[in-house]
């Protein structure tokens, strides 16, 4: 039996395939290769000595999901695939309901139509909107989203409630992130943004490779301990375990479960900062610059119902995050691209 992982080659995803050779299951990927390189896949490989099944194509192409549930035999599927530039999704909000809202349900109903009935979702913490209460549990309510990226994600997850709501013999779990960064320790797999980051690891990393001149920080004057935005950064070898863990969750029949993953430490841009030159003694050169629209002051969770109930916790702190941030970069200053 194996593991279909859509989107594999991504970021998280190759993080996870990792993970999931590691313990010995089978790993399939569906991947377009829209925003990610088939060679984290042979890196993936090369550093497990194991294989992985790859699938070129898009979670919108009913013919290939055939395919695949056809000829593999897949107990389970982790499906990160779907569009995740927030910015971009406020310019094109129909190319993400498409492909991420569009795209599930095409993926769901493959599943459903070849009795496979146990999916992990990788959702957001910015499902949560403006949140209610800080630190975020699960069981604070979603809110307004901010962009058509965090819409999909929301909607989304309702949609999956409600189909396993009508047919229990779904297991769905919903995983929401907190900031991902940081990467395998090998350095050969990490984080390949498409042109100029948005995210502030990213943004760091090409900072210190020499890519960009320096970093602008969006706003100092924020009700936070140093007035920078706290965030709850995760590291992804972190994250990539918690998938791990929902599937032997998914093993007990846990029928509905949604779950934060973060370390529930809140950490300011200004100590990415200075973690960072610490770290890796790089000076990141930064100036200040206004909010950007939409930022919240701060947002982090309480990872305790992860670790109730699927017995995960991050390993990982903000110094080793950094270290492996720069390690990924500075190993392959150009990402997968030579
Ligand atoms: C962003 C998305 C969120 C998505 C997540 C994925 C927005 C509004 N939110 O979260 O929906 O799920 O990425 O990882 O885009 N910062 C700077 N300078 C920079 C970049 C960021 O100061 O060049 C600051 C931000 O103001 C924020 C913090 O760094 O305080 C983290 O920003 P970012 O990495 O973009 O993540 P989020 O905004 O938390």
């Amino acid at each position: 039996m194996s593991i279909l992982v859509t989107g594999g080659a991504g970021y998280i995803g190759s993080h996870t395939c990792v993970e999931l050779l590691n313990e010995g299951y089978e790993v399939v990927v569906l991947d377009n290769l829209s925003n990610s390189s088939v060679k984290s896949l042979e890196r993936v490989e090369e550093l497990t000595g194991k294989k992985i099944t790859f699938y070129k194509g898009d979670i919108l192409d009913r013919v290939i999901l055939n395919e695949i549930f056809e000829k593999e035999e897949i107990e389970s599927c982790i499906h990160f695939a779907g569009l995740k530039a927030v910015g971009e999704s406020v310019a094109k909000p129909w190319e993400y309901y498409t492909n991420n809202v569009t795209g599930t349900l095409t993926l769901v109903d493959v599943m459903r139509q070849h009795g496979c009935k146990n999916i992990i979702f990788s959702s957001s913490a910015t499902v949560y909107g403006e949140p209610a209460e800080i630190p975020i549990s699960e069981n604070c309510p979603k809110g307004q989203c901010e962009s058509p990226y965090a819409w999909t994600k929301s909607m989304l997850e309702q949609m999956l409630i409600d189909i396993q709501k009508a047919d229990k013999e779904w297991n769905v779990i919903i995983l929401r992130y907190f900031n991902p960064i940081g990467a395998h320790k090998s350095g050969r797999i990490g984080e390949n943004p498409n042109g100029i980051p948005n995210n502030l690891m990213p943004y760091v990393t090409q900072v210190a490779v020499g890519k960009l001149e320096h970093l602008g920080i969006f706003g100092n004057d924020y009700d936070t301990p140093d007035g920078t935005g706290v965030r709850d950064y995760i590291h992804v070898v972190d994250l990539a375990r918690g998938h791990v863990k929902a599937l032997h969750k998914i093993d007990e029949n846990i029928e509905l479960g949604i779950y934060n993953l973060g370390t529930g430490q809140g950490k300011s841009v200004m100590d990415v900062v200075k973690t960072f030159e610490a770290a890796n003694n790089i000076k990141i050169p930064y100036v200040i610059k206004n909010r950007r629209p939409g930022d919240i002051a701060s947002y982090y969770c309480t990872p305790e119902k992860a670790k109730e109930e699927l017995g995960w916790v991050a390993e990982y702190g903000l110094r080793e995050m950094c270290e492996d941030s720069w390690r990924w970069q500075s190993n392959n200053p150009n990402g997968y691209e030579n």
